[in-house]
């Protein structure tokens, strides 16, 4: 079974082949970060017209890079939500009508249900997991119980934590992307012997009982210290960088402690845990990954961490989340119909609260 996945649901515009034997045949992701670096983030209107440029072509380079004739692919699964509208809207469409001129089944994918399931496709972790997703747009953690299965326990209350990496770097005039720029920045303060501690950074629902999170505080704290610390309205740079180096240091602190009772909570629910897995472009961050590995081995767990590519937007798991729905069974095998509408918002546990925005139909 060979499935092609359409991702358009934010900067990146990605399509990939997918075998259901764990094969990434084809993956091509096109990052439009030159075209939003100079509004410091993404502008949705520009988000969509790019991926309006780039996505048929795209899927003509993916088909002729492996080999596979359009008529050997099975179904088509696109991301049709949560993210930007008129970015999945791009991907929907495409996708509905590559489903239609093809005679195949179209399935409407859930972004987070692709991040959720990504560590299936590479490493191949078995149900049931708990997940830390940590990007852009979403903090949250859920525990994955099955295909269509999943729990939330946390999410954030104000800013996902890529967002405070992306603000913090912003304010401290490190650039965009933040999170990266955060990360070299702190590596350079810690060569240079800087305490963290020394910034007083505060540290968010830490202690709290639950696994909710909140980083708007911590953008708060970070604009006075660097105001505090200015001279001559500049801040140093061995200031900015230290500054780096404590915001780092928070947000993974948070983010340790939140999981931590998140594994508590499973430990209570009972039924185990085979991991605990991170996943979304924080991951990338080697400090996050250690605090993180640090919190599951302290819970007799391994943390696991799909490759880098993976992590971050892709179509691969968009193609294994419609792969692993094909192979579910019945109930969940049956494809979507072509009156499906792009959502804005879709939370993945449907109990959880902040229902389901209203559709739009492509
Ligand atoms: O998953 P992703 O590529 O896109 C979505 O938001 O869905 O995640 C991008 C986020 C950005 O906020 C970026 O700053 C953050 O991941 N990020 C990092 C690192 N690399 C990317 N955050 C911390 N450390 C990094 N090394
Ligand atoms: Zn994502």
């Amino acid at each position: 079974m060979r499935v092609l996945g359409i991702e358009s649901s934010c900067d990146e515009t990605a399509v990939a082949i997918v075998s259901e034997k764990r094969e990434r045949i084809v993956e091509l992701v096109l990052s439009q970060l030159k075209e939003h670096r100079p509004f410091g983030g993404v502008v949705p209107e520009i988000a969509a017209r790019s991926h309006l440029t780039q996505l048929d072509r795209m899927i003509g380079q993916a088909l002729e890079q492996s080999g596979i004739a359009a008529r050997d692919i099975d179904a088509i699964a696109a991301t049709a939500g949560p993210g930007l509208i008129g970015s999945v809207l791009v991907g929907v469409t495409m996708g509905k009508a590559m489903a239609l001129a093809l005679d195949r089944p179209f399935l409407a994918i859930n972004h987070l249900e692709g991040h959720a399931l990504s560590a299936r496709l590479d490493p191949g972790v078995e149900f049931p997991f708990l997940l830390l997703l940590v990007s852009g747009g979403h903090c949250q953690l859920l525990r994955v119980e099955g295909v269509g299965r999943y729990r939330r326990l946390g999410t954030t209350v104000d800013d996902a934590a890529g967002e405070a990496f992306d603000k913090g770097a912003k304010l401290l005039g490190l650039g965009y992307p933040g999170g990266p720029a955060i990360e070299q920045a702190a590596r350079r303060a810690t060569e240079a012997g800087l305490d963290p501690k020394r910034y007083g950074l505060p540290r968010p629902m830490l202690g709290r009982p639950g696994c909710d999170f909140s980083f708007s505080g911590l953008k708060t704290a970070l604009r006075q210290r660097a105001e505090e610390l200015a001279v001559g309205g500049r801040l140093p740079e061995r200031e900015r960088d230290g500054l780096a180096l404590a915001l780092q240091e928070a947000i993974a602190a948070v983010l340790a402690d939140r999981t931590a009772n998140a594994l508590d909570i499973c430990s209570a629910i009972g039924g185990g845990l085979t991991a605990l897995v991170v996943a979304g472009g924080v991951a990338a961050n080697g400090r996050i990954r250690q605090a993180l590995d640090r919190v599951a081995r302290a819970k007799g767990l391994t943390l696991v961490a799909p490759p880098l590519a993976l992590c971050t937007d892709n179509a691969a798991m968009i193609a294994w989340a419609g792969i692993e729905r094909l192979q579910g069974g019945p109930a969940l095998a049956q494809g979507d119909g072509l009156d499906f509408a792009a959502r804005p918002r879709w939370p993945l546990d449907p109990s959880a609260p902040r229902a389901a925005g209203a559709g739009v139909k492509a």
